[in-house]
């Protein structure tokens, strides 16, 4: 049970509205832990306000973390009542996400699946993925995975990934769309290319329905607070689909097999070997298997969606990034190379995650195994013990961003930040390594969409998002598509509304350089 939050004392601080609580605040110079060496005693006020903290952030992650959060410094722990040792860290802001990822051999992510369910199940083995590992497990992990998505390969790949593009935004046809489902297609088919080995479409379409159902029912509210496995209650459902899915992995997998291994990433499964010399059991293959395809196309088919959705939403700025790209070679063949340094495409590309953080909090546990505490921010923490770093905030911070709120890209052409101060994807040893394919899938999505059409938000379009380790669309992503022939209003939907709409603020028409 948690008892009360507490915002650590630094060399400078203030009392918050009445609460009595500290906050702090962090320069982008490392400081000593002794600047951490008190703790502001908990008042009753805070012991409701932390609860009341921690309710909000379960049901809206990024919105409680803005609202009660940030105006509290850089660092808020949350305490347990009684005797347990294991807390809860939230950090965000350069010093503390350096400090954090740099020395997190012992942590493990929370992983992607949350439903808990009993071991030997189909959601328990899904859900125990190496995201969960760490240490030696986790290095071996990413030596499996490297073949598929490190640089020198994208690169080479580079022609076929934009023909897929290309050919999938070909097919897209005028009107109004949930541009999100769109963006998932088009995402998929490169990504499972590049797992499989082979180009399978409706192969693909069903294995991301089931996953992205699958996910969904994760991520269900009710499923999460009353884990009830009943015939017609949400968990229920969540195992079900649990079974499915795994159920069809493995058919696939035997085929694949059956087939001499043609498949490229069950290839790579079957021939791998975990941390300690044993091969992949089966349901470690498909918890495998699930996980790299979920990543691989959901985390960059939400930040295309946000991408576009920014550009229609600020069309002085698209008009900027469609003479930028007009005044390139074609986005079908031309020098691949030159299209993705294009400057302002890439800033659009950096702007839009980092106002709209596809992953917005990467949460971390510090291992029970682990041997020993660990000295986070001058603290000592028990295994156990929870760690949430916030991308989200880091990137909103006004004195590395100024106006945070607001869509600029031109922003990045005077400033650089560093790693821990723009952390779309994470960082550290854990830092994805799907990074080069990401940015190519993302910039030759752009440049392809736009050659062919203009976003608009439709009128009276409702746009909300939530929360399921990224931050997606809640009910699809109405846009239209309109040819980019036919001339249309320049300024943004007045009338669309939506939670989306907390998250940033439009500036209709200001050019990109200002
Ligand atoms: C815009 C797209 C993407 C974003 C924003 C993103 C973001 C992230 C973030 C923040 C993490 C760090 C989690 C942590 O610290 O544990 C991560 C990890 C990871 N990402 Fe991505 N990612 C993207 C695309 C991809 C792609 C295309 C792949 C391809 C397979 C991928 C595969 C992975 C994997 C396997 C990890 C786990 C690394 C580990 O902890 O061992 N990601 N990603």
């Amino acid at each position: 049970m948690v008892g009360y939050i507490v915002a650590r004392r630094t060399a400078k601080t203030d009392q918050v509205g009445g609460w009595g609580l500290k906050r702090k605040r962090m320069g982008a110079k490392a400081r000593s832990v002794d600047d951490w060496s008190r703790v502001s005693a908990p008042t009753v006020l805070g012991r409701v306000k932390g609860l009341q903290v921690l309710a909000a952030f379960a049901l809206d992650p990024v919105g409680a973390s803005g609202r009660h959060l940030m105006p509290l410094g850089q660092a808020v722990e949350l305490t347990r009542l009684g005797t347990s040792k294991r807390r809860i860290l939230f950090m965000w802001g350069p010093e503390y996400n350096r400090q954090f990822l740099l020395r997190s051999k012992t942590m493990r992510t929370s992983g992607l699946w949350p439903l808990k369910s009993p071991p030997g199940s189909a959601q328990r083995s899904l859900s125990y993925h190496p995201l969960k590992a760490y240490g030696p497990e986790q290095a071996a992990f990413y030596d499996l995975i490297d073949p598929f998505f490190n640089r020198s390969v994208i690169e080479q790949r580079s022609n076929d990934i934009r023909s897929m593009i290309v050919d999938e935004i070909e097919r897209w046809q005028p009107g109004i769309h949930d541009f999100y489902e769109l963006a998932r297609r088009c995402m998929e088919r490169v990504a499972f290319t590049l797992l499989f080995g082979v180009d399978e479409s409706s192969r693909f379409n069903e294995l991301s329905d089931r996953l992205h159902e699958y996910h969904r029912a994760n991520w269900a509210y009710p499923a999460i607070a009353f884990p009830i496995n009943l015939p017609g209650t949400p968990y229920h459902a969540g195992m079900r689909q649990a079974k499915a899915l795994q159920r069809y992995l493995y058919s696939w997998m035997d085929e694949a097999e059956g087939n001499g291994g043609s498949k490229f990433v069950f290839q790579r499964l079957a021939d791998g070997r975990r941390a300690d010399g044993c091969p992949f059991a089966r349901e470690n293959k498909a918890g495998l298997v699930a996980m790299l395809s979920w990543l691989a196309y959901e985390t960059t088919a939400t930040a295309l969606s946000w991408a576009v959705f920014l550009l229609a939403q600020h069309p002085a700025i698209l008009a900027d990034l469609v003479d930028e790209l007009s005044a390139h070679d074609s986005a079908h063949d031309g020098d691949a190379d030159r299209l993705l340094s294009l400057p302002l495409l890439d800033a659009v590309v950096k702007e839009a995650m980092r106002l709209i953080a596809p992953v917005p909090l990467i949460s971390f546990r510090m291992a029970h195994a682990a041997a020993e505490e660990e000295e986070i921010a001058g603290q000592r923490f028990a295994p156990g013990s929870r760690f949430y770093v916030l991308p989200h905030l880091t990137h909103r911070l006004p004195d590395i961003y100024p106006a945070p709120d607001r869509f600029r890209p031109g922003r990045w052409f005077s400033s650089k930040p560093t790693a821990y101060e723009y952390l779309p994807f994470g960082g550290g040893q854990r830092r994805c390594p799907g990074f080069w394919l990401a940015m190519t899938n993302l910039k030759f999505a752009l440049a392809a969409l736009l050659e062919r059409f203009r976003p608009v938000v439709p009128d009276r379009a409702r746009i909300d998002r939530m929360y399921a380790v990224v931050t997606m669309p809640k009910n699809g992503l109405p846009l239209e598509l309109v040819p980019r022939d036919r001339s249309i209003a320049s300024r943004p939907s007045q009338s669309a509304s939506g939670s989306i709409y907390d998250l940033f603020t439009p500036e209709p028409n200001r050019p990109v350089r200002h």
